[in-house]
C-alpha cells in the first residue's frame, strides 16, 4: 500500500499490543510512526514516514525565536469491521492553509498532507481505539527551520504530522470563568489560525481561571469586552429557549470545523441554528429568566464539552446537568464517526484495513 512517494522506514515497536485503550490519557502516548517533510528552495521535499523519534534543532532556529509555527487538529477512528475513518480532510486542508498564510508560511499542497496523512494513519490503524467516542488524535503542524536571529519569515520549513490515541479530552462537565481582564484575540490578528502563539498567550490568564477554581477561560472580544468570543481549547455554543446559538465568525474567533459540522447536525434535525454576535449581558439575562437550557463547547480534541458552571463577575451561573441537545450531536458525530450512523453529509474518507495489524 502506498499512497505516494514517500520514503518509509517502518518501526519494529510492538508497544500498541501492551496498551491499555481502556484508560487513555490525552496527549501522553505517541503512536509508531510520524510524517516530516521539508520545504526547502520554494518546494516540498523528503517526504518520509519513520518511527517516532525527537527531532535535532539549531538553537538558532526561528520558530523557537519569533514563533512562526501552527498546528492542526484531526481525528481518525474505525467503524464496526475495522476501517480506518478520517473525518472531513478538505476542511483541514483548507484551514492549515489559511492559517499558514496568514503566518506568512508556505502553502501546504494537499497532496503532501493528505498523502502523509493517509499513510501513516493507515500504517499505525492499530493504534485508533476501538470504543466509539475515542479516536486517533492527529497532530499536522509546520515551523520555520532557518537557523537565523532577525525577524523576518524562514526561507525553509518543516511539516509533520504526530498521532496519539485520545479518549474524552474532558472527562466530566467543565467550568468556565468569564475573563475579567485579558483577551485571547481582536479582527485583523491571529485568532483566526491555529498559531502555536495563541495558545501560549492563554496560558496565563488559563492559570489564574484554575486557581480561581474553573477549568477553562470563556473568552470576551477585544473592543468592548461584551461579545462572547469562544472558550481556551474550543469553540462556545448555548441553547436559549428552544434555539441554538454560537458566535459568528468574525475574523477573530477559530472556525472551528467541528463548530461547523454541529450547526450542519442541529439544521438537518430542525433545531434552529443563529450565528451572530453574543454579549455576555444576553446570556446571564437568559439564565437569570430561565432560559439558558445548555451550554457546551465544541472541538476536534474535546468533541462536546458540556459546561455546567460559568462565572462571571463574581457570580457563578450553574447550570442544569441535563443536556439533551449537546447529548444528541455527540451521539450523531461519534455515530457518524463510528460508521455506524449513515455518513451522509460525505464527512468521512475510508482508508485500507491493514491485514498485518
Ligand atoms: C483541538 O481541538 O484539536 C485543538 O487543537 C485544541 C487544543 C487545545 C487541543
Amino acid at each position: 500500500m502506498s499512497f505516494s512517494n514517500i520514503k518509509v522506514t517502518k518501526s519494529t515497536s510492538d508497544r500498541v499490543k501492551s496498551y491499555d485503550f481502556e484508560n487513555i490519557k490525552f496527549g501522553k502516548t505517541f503512536s509508531d510512526h510520524m510524517f516530516m517533510a521539508d520545504y526547502i528552495d520554494g518546494q516540498w521535499t523528503n517526504l518520509e514516514i519513520l518511527p517516532t523519534q525527537p527531532l535535532s534543532m539549531h538553537p538558532g532556529n526561528m520558530a523557537l525565536h519569533y514563533g512562526q509555527a501552527l498546528f492542526e487538529g484531526m481525528k481518525a477512528t474505525k467503524s464496526q469491521d475495522g476501517t480506518p475513518l478520517l473525518f472531513r480532510l478538505d476542511k483541514y486542508v483548507t484551514r492549515i492553509n489559511a492559517s499558514s498564510k496568514r503566518l506568512c508560511m508556505p502553502e501546504l499542497p494537499s497532496e503532501v498532507f493528505l498523502n502523509g496523512l493517509r499513510e501513516l494513519v493507515t500504517l499505525d490503524q492499530a493504534w485508533i481505539p476501538p470504543q466509539s467516542g475515542s479516536a486517533l488524535y492527529v497532530r499536522p503542524f509546520m515551523f520555520a527551520m532557518d537557523n537565523h536571529i532577525g525577524v523576518r519569515p524562514s526561507f525553509t520549513y518543516k511539516f509533520m504530522i504526530i498521532t496519539l490515541p485520545a479518549g474524552p479530552y474532558y472527562a466530566r462537565p467543565v467550568s468556565l470563568r468569564v475573563e475579567p481582564n485579558y483577551i485571547r484575540a481582536a479582527v485583523g490578528g491571529v485568532g483566526e489560525a491555529k498559531a502555536a502563539g495563541n495558545y501560549a498567550a492563554a496560558m496565563y490568564p488559563t492559570k489564574l481561571a484554575h486557581e480561581a477554581g474553573y477549568d477553562q477561560i470563556l473568552w470576551l472580544d477585544a473592543n468592548e469586552h461584551k461579545y462572547i468570543q469562544e472558550v481556551g481549547t474550543m469553540n462556545i455554543f448555548f441553547v436559549v429557549g428552544d434555539k441554538v446559538i454560537t458566535p459568528a465568525t468574525d475574523g477573530a474567533i477559530l472556525k472551528g470545523i467541528t463548530r461547523e459540522s454541529l450547526i450542519t447536525i442541529c439544521k438537518d434535525k430542525g433545531i434552529e441554528v443563529e450565528e451572530r454576535p453574543i454579549s455576555i449581558d444576553e446570556i446571564i439575562e437568559a439564565h437569570k429568566k430561565g432560559e439558558l437550557k445548555e451550554c457546551f463547547g465544541s472541538g476536534t480534541a474535546a468533541v462536546i464539552a458540556k459546561v455546567n458552571k460559568m462565572g462571571y463577575k463574581d457570580q457563578d451561573y450553574m447550570l442544569d446537568d441535563h443536556f439533551p441537545v449537546a447529548n444528541m450531536l455527540k451521539e450523531t458525530i461519534d455515530g457518524i464517526r463510528a460508521g455506524v450512523i449513515e455518513d451522509k453529509y460525505g464527512w468521512m474518507e475510508k482508508l485500507p484495513i491493514l491485514t498485518s495489524v
